[in-house]
């Protein structure tokens, strides 16, 4: 395949320095996507999934496997952080979950719109939610962080499962409220058997599949 100038982009720590034989080192060199400036597209990633299930674990890692790819415009809307901001004093109520991904969305799609990739991380129980998110942004990849019950139960950092399971604690995804899992994600993940490197790798690759990531060509060490 012979690729013109265009085609190509160099990804360095900076842009101009990469061009400096001096300091190339860890040059790396991908194609443009056809028809882009550049060598990814503003996508959202939407990984659902129980709490503990490994949303926020596998986003993270896919965030740092982009970044170390030059993908620099990037976000992430994490569920325990939005709601301390945007969602703040929503609770866990069908209408306030509802609300509260209604919101996530809006952020999602004008961030996708202008060529961010978007990692949101929420539990988003209600597959209506999804559905409206996915029609509302575009670019959307639903990604299903499957691991059991007992399993997300046992990992339990936060303790919320203990209490829900006593009694203590209403309205717990899984537990004492429904989570309707997804009938057609672009993919799934195995967050119990698989590793998390592994599932972050899938991630990428079905950006790559799909247009929204170039494939990275070579890496050139100087
Ligand atoms: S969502 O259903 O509206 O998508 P979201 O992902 O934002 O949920 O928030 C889930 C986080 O809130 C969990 O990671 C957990 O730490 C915390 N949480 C507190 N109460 C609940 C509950 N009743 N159900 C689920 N998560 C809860």
């Amino acid at each position: 395949m012979v690729l013109s100038k265009a085609q190509l982009v160099i990804i360095g720590r900076t842009r101009t320095d990469a061009f400096l034989p001096d300091r190339a080192a860890n040059v790396r060199i991908a194609c443009t996507i056809p028809g882009m400036s550049d060598h990814y597209k503003g996508v959202t990633l939407w990984f659902t999934g129980l709490s503990q299930s490994g949303k926020t674990t596998t986003a993270q890692l896919v965030a740092q496997k982009l970044r170390a790819r030059g993908v620099d415009r990037l976000e992430t809307l994490d569920g325990d952080i939005v709601r301390l901001g945007i969602s703040r004093g929503l609770g866990f109520s069908r209408e306030d979950r509802d609300e509260n991904i209604r919101r996530v969305t809006l952020v999602a799609q004008l961030l996708t719109r202008n060529d961010v990739v978007t990692i949101v991380s929420a539990i988003s129980p209600y597959r209506e939610a999804r559905d409206m998110a996915r029609a509302m942004i575009g670019n959307f990849a639903e990604i299903h962080t499957k691991a059991s019950l007992e399993t997300c139960a046992a990992r339990d950092t936060k303790g919320l499962y203990a209490k829900a399971m006593a009694g203590d604690l209403l309205e717990f995804t899984g537990v004492n409220d429904p989570y309707e899992a997804p009938e057609n994600p672009e993919l799934v993940l195995d967050t119990e058997h698989g590793t998390a490197d592994e599932n972050a790798d899938r991630v990428l690759a079905w950006m790559e599949l799909h247009g929204f990531l170039a494939p990275q060509l070579a890496t050139a060490e100087a």
